[in-house]
């Protein structure tokens, strides 16, 4: 795990392997901390500007041997490309890359200026949120099941230095906040990239309660008797076909005593979907062991909070259990009811998500949870619309909508809006059932949307489809192969914001 500090310092006069400035594109004189490290290099770095040789396009990495010229071995040029395209998303994905590429040429200990924080313009405070988030989230590695691990260089700390005294303060209120953020998606990450059989209900459940005591949350776990007791028909209809019993996890962040009044995040944990009897085909089916992100997100959301310690209550709930097919599960046209009485026609059991979902959100409902968001690998048909590029959002209340989306901007995370049209609705009409589990192909995350729709009243809702952004191929700022921990540094951001507004504003 890579440390991050923040010292007062000249950048010329701060020992460390490597000492990291950085470069506008079209800039001719260096300026800043940088322009005192070239100072002090004898004016190479606007030599080397001058021939061409340092453009500062975005992520371009010069390395210079600092030749006993500064206290720091090696100097490294960040290029952070065009000024008018530089944002905080900048200084956070070019942090990640930075860090693996010291990782990779063996560099364990580096210190940095503040990317942005100077003629950038921006708030230091989120740029030093930003650099830990990068750092944190492009450092991270999944190597539990290797037996040997080939490659086991580290970067273990990266200070930021600032000279100026009055930053300070906010430099360090930004690195615990992105600390503690990226480390909760980090979380989420793992439980995301756990194997199946290393990842049941049981040891999700665990490591809620394990996540729960680490950021003192409360923690309540139903089991199957108390879910038949309250009627969770979804759930439990879902979990009959698997020999692992099924949890219901529910976690409380306490942070606001003036009031009793919570928000609720529902998230699905399903911790391998075969699809059930409408099974589905064996390519790529190992990537539904990532089906339980929406209750990781849950898990790692509250988690964080509990370590940050907004002024908000906050309940996170996770409904999880496998989705098997066997002689005990349930088959299309089998009709189940859900804990708020409402009943649902399964006319496909892959469509499985929405079913342990209905039992979350009346759970949530009864709870008088408002608002409610809930999170869920829920279609295949969101990628069809929005690619692995943005997360869909579907809301019975614009105002969250909104709210969410600021959240998702601010933790640069993409999140995209798919209307709630009432036409949709008539494609889930059942026969035999108040509603059935599939509406057809098209407009198929909104379908799943408007069957979610029936479980929370007029509760205001937003409902996260995040099954085209759960996992990546391939490494890219703050992405690295396997699971993203999106949303949780979204619904951590939405929760602050909350948490800032007076309570009587809530
Ligand atoms: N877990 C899947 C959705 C999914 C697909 C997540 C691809 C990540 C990647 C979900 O349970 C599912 O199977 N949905 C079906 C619904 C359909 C049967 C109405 C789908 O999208 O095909
Ligand atoms: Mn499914
Ligand atoms: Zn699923």
């Amino acid at each position: 795990m890579v440390t991050i500090r923040v010292a007062q310092a000249a950048i010329t006069a701060f020992q460390s392997k490597a000492i990291v400035v950085n470069h506008f594109e079209g800039v001719s004189v260096p300026g800043g901390g940088t322009g005192a490290v070239d100072e002090a290099l004898g004016g190479q770095i606007s030599r080397l500007i001058a021939e061409g040789e340092i453009t500062g396009k975005r992520g371009e990495i010069t390395r210079l041997q600092a030749d006993g010229k500064l206290t720091a071995a090696r100097v490294i040029v960040l290029g952070l490309g065009k000024r008018e395209k530089f944002d905080l998303d900048t200084v956070r994905d070019l942090t990640a890359d930075l860090c693996r590429y010291l990782r990779r040429t063996n560099i364990d200990e580096a210190a940095s200026i503040v990317h942005g924080a100077g003629s950038g313009g921006l708030d230091p405070a989120a740029c030093a949120q930003a650099m830990a988030e990068g750092a944190v989230l492009g450092l991270y590695t999944f190597t539990r099941h290797k037996s040997k691990v080939e490659d086991n260089k580290q970067l273990n700390a990266l200070t930021l230095v600032e000279s100026d005294a009055t930053k300070l303060a906010a430099l360090e209120v930004g690195v615990t906040r992105g600390v503690i953020t990226a480390e909760a998606a980090n979380f989420a990450r793992d439980l995301e990239n756990e194997p199946s059989n290393f990842m049941t209900p049981t040891d999700l459940a665990a490591a809620a309660r394990q996540a729960a005591d680490e950021a003192g949350l409360e923690c309540v776990i139903l089991d199957r008797e108390e879910m038949i007791e309250l009627g969770m028909g979804g759930l439990l209809g879902v979990a009959q076909g698997s020999h692992q019993p099924p949890k219901f996890i529910v976690l409380h962040y306490k942070g606001d005593p003036t009031t009793d009044k919570a928000i609720g995040f529902v998230g699905k944990g399903i911790t391998f979907d075969t699809g059930g009897i409408s099974i589905k085909p064996a390519a790529g089916m190992e990537e539904m062991k990532g089906d339980m992100s929406g209750a990781a997100t849950v898990i790692a959301t509250l988690r964080a909070l509990g370590k940050l310690g907004p002024r908000i209550n906050v309940t996170g709930i996770a409904c999880c259990t496998e989705n098997m097919p066997s002689g005990s599960a349930i088959k299309p046209g089998d009709v189940l009811r859900a804990m708020n009485g409402k009943t649902m026609e399964v006319v496909n059991t892959d469509a499985e998500g929405r079913l342990v979902l209905s039992d979350g959100l009346s759970y949530a409902v009864k709870l008088e949870l408002s608002p409610i968001v809930d999170i869920a690998t829920l279609t295949g048909a969101i990628s069809v619309a929005l690619g692995n590029v943005a997360m869909g959002v579907m809301s019975n209340n614009d105002a969250l909508v909104e709210e969410l989306r600021a959240a998702a901007t601010q933790a640069g995370e993409k999140m995209w809006q798919l209307p709630m049209f009432e036409e949709y609705k008539e494609q889930i009409r059942s026969e035999v059932a108040d509603m059935k589990n599939t509406g057809g192909r098209p407009a198929g995350s909104i379908t799943a949307a408007w069957f979610l729709r029936e479980f929370v009243d007029d509760t205001p809702w937003a409902h996260i489809d995040m099954a085209g952004v759960d996992n990546y191929e391939r490494e890219k700022g703050v992405l690295v192969k396997g699971a993203s921990g999106i949303p949780v540094r979204t619904l951590v951001a939405f929760a602050l914001a909350k948490a800032a507004v007076p309570a009587a504003a809530k």
